[in-house]
Parts: structure tokens; sequence; C-alpha cells
């Protein structure tokens, strides 16, 4: 049986580089660790992004991973640190509606992105979104450690057209661990919301 194709990789928005500002090291500071034998002041980048509706502006080091920045600058802890190497899922979130490992995605490389995390999911008045009522009525979590990137993976698997079936929905989902073992659930909710029409 041939697989089916992965999807393509969200693509890098060199666009955004024009935006981006190195601000030179000052020739004041003390000098940090030295990299390579050369004395370095680490460079700061300024950085515009729109989580979840709201505007950010943030000075950030170049190397933060998307991740670091949701989590430890905006406080956004929903999204989850696995393994922080790509390996999990738990750190998926959207990028102007595609779906991305947030610990393997330079932040400095979405300038002006538009990112959705599972605390923007639910409406304003707190309704929740229908896959996460479902994941609710079809008990598909039991820690929730991976549950907000299954959530918003499973959102884009939606959205792709690949959530036809059971046997999609575990092929489409493969990239989001379970270590609890919720997969019944997680793709019983999933293939239940792909079945209908989402608004
Ligand atoms: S934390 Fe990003 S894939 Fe595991
Ligand atoms: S619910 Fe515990 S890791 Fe998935």
């Amino acid at each position: 049986m041939s697989s089916p194709e992965l999807p393509d990789a969200v693509p890098l928005r060199p666009e955004a580089a024009g935006s981006l500002h190195l601000d030179a090291p000052s020739s004041t500071s003390p000098p940090s660790a030295p990299v390579h034998g050369t004395p370095h002041t680490p460079a700061t980048l300024s950085l515009r992004m729109t989580v979840n509706g709201a505007r950010h502006q943030m000075e950030i080091d170049p190397r933060e991973s998307l991740l670091d920045v949701i989590r430890d600058r905006l406080g956004l802890t929903g999204t989850k640190k696995g393994c922080n190497q790509g390996a999990c899922g738990a750190c998926t979130v959207l990028v102007e509606g595609r779906r991305i490992n947030s610990c393997l995605a330079l932040a400095g490389l979405y300038a002006d992105a538009d990112v959705t995390t599972i605390e923007g999911l639910a409406q304003p008045d707190g309704e929740l979104h229908p896959l996460q009522a479902a994941f609710i009525a079809h008990d598909g979590f039991q820690c929730g450690f991976c549950t907000a990137g299954q959530i918003l993976s499973g959102v884009a698997c939606i959205g792709e057209g690949h959530a036809g079936c059971a046997e999609d929905v575990r092929w489409w989902m493969s990239g989001n661990i379970c270590r609890c073992g919720a997969y019944p659930g997680i793709v019983a909710a999933i293939t239940e919301v792909g079945g209908r029409k989402l608004p």
C-alpha cells in the first residue's frame, strides 16, 4: 500500500527578514562569554508578532525558538515543551492556520506572523472550539501534557481535509505522540469533528 504524501512544510518567511533589526553590539557593553575565541556581545532582535489576536512587540535573542517566546516571554504555557527537538508534537501551534512544531521554529523568522495557541482557540465568551468539546466528550486525554498540541494539530488536520476516517487521522496525526496512550479518544474526537462542517 502506498503511503499518503506528507504535508508541505510551512514555508519560512524570508520576506519578513527585512523587518528584523539586529542591534549591533555596543562597544561600551561589557563583553560576554567568548564565542569561538572572539569577544562577543549577543545581538538583540526586534520582533513583532500577533498571538491569539493580540499584537506584541518584543526584543528577543535571535537564537530563541518560537516555543520559548510563546511560553517564557508571553506566558502562554498551554503550549508544552516535550522533547524540544521536533519528535513529539507537544509544542504544536498554528501559524497562519498551518501547524508547526514551535520548538524547531526560530522566532525571528516569523516576524509579523499570526500565531494561534491553545489559549486562543475558544471563543472570547468561553465557548469551546468544537474539537475541544469533542476531546472532552471522547475522553481524549489523561495527563493532558500532549493535549494542546493534539488539539491544534487536529484542527489543522481537519482543515487540510485529512480527517475523513480514523485511518487517515492516525496517519496525519502521527507527529503527535501521547505517552498516556489516549489515542482511541483522540482519533475518535478528530474523526467525528472531521466529518462535520465546521463554522
Ligand atoms: S517539544 Fe516540539 S516536537 Fe516535542
Ligand atoms: S494525555 Fe498524557 S501524554 Fe497524552
